[in-house]
């Protein structure tokens, strides 16, 4: 961790996914109650969880984080009269998707209420809306009475977190408690929906950040939507970035991260100059025959599906730094269905593609 003094003295609750332990969930929810930050598992990543409608508590998991105040949080509820208190209207389209995907990884964006407090929403007029499927998240939130607040509880820029040890790294000391909750079964964050310039059924809501739950799936639920350019390609520099996050950079372990996309020889040529200089190369990859990697590496991981490279490719980037690893490449992801959602993070944390 940075060297900031240590404020708190946080503590680690190990919480039974399986048999969620209500006395230790109040215990979790008393801290939320009195203002404070706590951190604990969603089914994308970890969140760092305050009262979204109390302006103090939010302060504190930006002065945590170290995230820049024109940032806004994701709000996450555990019912539905929830949304009464955040939002002044529902088009008929997100109230669709919230009946499809909800609880789970999508976030709608929404008109706010007076209730929201700037600090919550980076002084926007709009607020984005979640409700998580993890039993110790929903547990939490009916336990303290309020819609909880929460980035991905990693220090700014860092992959976001998808065990409590990542959260311990990155913010012990800055924090009141984690809860332990094990793995998160998603990996990648939520998908990102804006409905707040939508007033007809015409009008086509916008995909701030491509997440868990894949374009395709929305598109046949609701037709066709948007794109924002950041979608597809996330390093475009932003001047009015809907998404403020989009515009920062992201998800970056230490080691340099080399993403490959070649289909020609002299592709590979450049890559072979490219990673010349390295000294230990991890390689991630969906391609079960490993002896094709015509390179000298320290390390590889060679997953099934998108859905384990989803959940394993932040983890992958922490544990390339533990080790020490210097160059990460992240070998070529097709470009559909969650593939589009890791292949965004992927390209914010590059350095470069080939
Ligand atoms: O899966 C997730 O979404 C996780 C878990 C903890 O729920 N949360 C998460 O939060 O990824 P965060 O803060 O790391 O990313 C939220 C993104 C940011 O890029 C932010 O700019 C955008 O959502 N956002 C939040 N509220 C918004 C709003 N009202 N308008 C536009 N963008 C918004
Ligand atoms: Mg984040």
């Amino acid at each position: 961790m940075s060297n900031a003094t240590k404020e708190y003295n946080t503590e680690i609750v190990k919480i039974s996914n399986l048999f969620v332990s209500k006395s230790k969930i109040k215990k979790m929810a008393s801290i939320i109650k009195s203002g404070n930050v706590v951190a604990f598992p969603t089914e994308t990543v970890y969140g760092l969880g305050a009262n979204a409608l109390n302006s103090n508590a939010v302060n504190k998991i930006f002065k945590a984080k170290g995230r820049p105040s024109d940032n806004p949080l994701i709000v996450h509820i555990s019912n539905y009269d929830q949304l009464d208190k955040l939002t002044t209207y529902i088009p008929i389209n997100a109230k669709k998707l919230m009946d499809k995907f909800w609880p789970g990884p999508l976030t709608i964006i929404l008109k706010k209420t007076n209730l929201v407090p700037d600090e919550t929403t980076a002084k926007r007029p709009s607020v984005g809306i979640r409700m998580p499927n993890h039993k110790i998240a929903l547990a939490l939130i009916e336990q303290s009475g309020c819609p909880i607040a929460a980035p991905s509880a990693n220090s700014f820029s860092k992959p976001s977190p998808t065990l409590a040890k990542h959260v311990a790294e990155d913010l012990t000391g800055k924090i009141s408690a984690i809860i332990d909750g094990g793995n998160c079964k998603v990996g990648v964050e939520s998908t990102i929906i804006d409905f707040s310039d939508v007033k007809r059924i015409a009008d086509k809501p916008i995909i701030l950040r491509p997440g868990g739950v894949t374009i395709e799936a929305i598109e046949s639920i609701i037709g066709n939507v948007n794109l924002h350019e950041t979608v597809l390609d996330p390093k475009q520099k932003v001047k009015n970035a809907l998404a403020p996050g989009m515009k920062y950079k992201h998800y970056s372990p230490n080691a340099n991260v080399i993403l490959f996309e070649s289909k020609t020889i002299s592709d590979v040529v450049d890559f072979k100059k490219e990673i010349s200089n390295s000294k230990s190369i991890g390689i991630i990859t969906l391609n079960q025959d490993i002896s094709s990697f015509d390179i000298d590496f320290k390390e590889i991981k060679a997953v099934k599906s998108s859905e384990i490279l989803a959940k394993e490719i932040f983890k992958f980037f922490r544990e390339m730094d533990e080790k020490g690893i210097d160059t990460i490449i992240v070998d070529k992801i097709p470009n559909k269905d969650l593939g589009i959602s890791i292949l965004n993070r992927v390209k914010k944390a590059a350095s470069k593609i080939i």
